[in-house]
């Protein structure tokens, strides 16, 4: 019996040393010192002994069990020791890692270069000027010396809401609402905005695109300023060696009216951009039909002027080299990061 208690302490002291976890060194505990243990049983298995035995085999037992739960504890406390600072590492909190940044948007394309247009205009005196999406009729056609059936109607497919009320095709009809609220100062202002045609989407064109229009009324105002204002307004936008090139075209609300080029990048070589030409249709443009001047009561005999009008979506489009005019609507990110 002798034997025996000392082979389960030696045993059991060897299983407690090796033991990896506190679920493990209880299990050892349940089978030595449980009531079903080991050593439990040699216990019990006393009363079999000769009286004189008992007591030493007892003292003995006892002995053993002190021992293995002394090395128990030691052993419970170093795995939880080494618990606590596994748990510690894992959890570690550095708190001079720096954070992490949330990706800045910034705004889209259009409206940065309609903004970079407006800057280049505010530069020359000009001030900006507003008016509604849904238009009347007569500020987008009549007005401007389209009265109806007027055949150039047909050079802007429109969107009616009813008889009276469009979606407006252009930005001029910014031209008479500032000439009616105006009258009888002297007008320098440009008007950027949203328009709508009854256009297909296509790689050019799109049924909402945006355009920004220039009125300019004063006494003594000629072509020849027209000319000075779209040649500063192209360099800045396009570059200092740029220029440009009127050629005779038709508004109803400009005589003579004039389409207008700034020269191509390629330098006149010719490349993908200027199709071979070496120029670019920026705009159209003109001056200041009297007969609209009459119209919103500003003498046409005191005065004249000149306005233009120009698709925001064709300028960024020069501008970048962009391909196909869908792609300031499908907020790709892809190509919005691009800007
Ligand atoms: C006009 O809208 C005139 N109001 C411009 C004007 C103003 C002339 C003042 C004289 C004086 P036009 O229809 O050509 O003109 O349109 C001007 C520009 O809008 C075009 O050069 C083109 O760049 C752009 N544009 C026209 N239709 C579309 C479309 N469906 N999608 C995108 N851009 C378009």
């Amino acid at each position: 019996m002798k034997e025996q208690v000392h082979s389960i302490t030696d045993e059991a002291l060897a299983a407690i040393a090796k033991a990896g976890s506190l679920a493990e060194l209880n299990q050892i505990r349940v089978n030595v010192l449980g009531k079903k243990g080991t050593l439990t049983g040699v216990l019990r298995s006393l009363g079999s002994l000769a009286p004189e035995e008992r007591p030493i085999m007892g003292e003995l037992v006892n002995k053993a069990r002190t021992q293995l739960e002394a090395a128990l504890e030691d052993k419970g406390r170093q795995l939880a020791e080494e618990e606590q600072q596994r748990k510690l590492a894992a959890e570690r909190l550095d708190v001079e890692l720096p954070g992490r940044r949330p990706r800045r948007g910034h705004i889209h394309p259009l409206r940065a270069v309609a903004e970079e247009i407006c800057e280049v205009f505010l530069g020359m005196g000009f001030s900006i000027a507003e008016g509604p999406e849904v238009e009347l009729d007569y500020y987008n056609f009549e007005a401007l010396n389209l009265p109806p059936e007027h055949p150039a109607r047909e050079m802007q497919d429109s969107l009616y809401i009813n008889e009276k009320v469009l979606l407006r095709t252009h930005t001029s009809p910014v031209q008479v609402r500032t000439m009616e609220a105006q009258y009888p100062k002297p007008i320098r202002i440009i008007a950027p905005g949203r328009v709508y045609r009854r256009d297909a989407l296509d790689a050019t064109h799109s049924p909402m695109f945006h355009q920004i229009e220039g009125l300019v009324v004063d006494e003594n105002i000629s072509f020849g300023d027209l000319k000075g204002v779209l040649t500063i307004f192209a360099q800045k936008i396009f570059g200092e060696d740029r220029k440009v090139r009127f050629r005779p075209s038709y508004f109803p609300f400009t005589e003579p009216s004039a389409e207008v080029d700034v020269s191509c990048g390629c330098g006149g070589k010719g490349c993908r951009i200027c199709k071979g030409t070496g120029w670019l249709e920026i705009l159209g443009a003109g001056s200041v039909n009297p007969k609209v001047l009459a119209m919103s009561k500003y003498d046409p005999a005191k005065y004249t002027g000149f306005a233009f009008g120009m698709g925001i979506e064709r300028i960024a489009i020069l501008k970048y080299g962009i391909t196909d005019i869908r792609l300031f609507y499908e907020n790709d990110i892809r190509f919005l990061r691009q800007f």
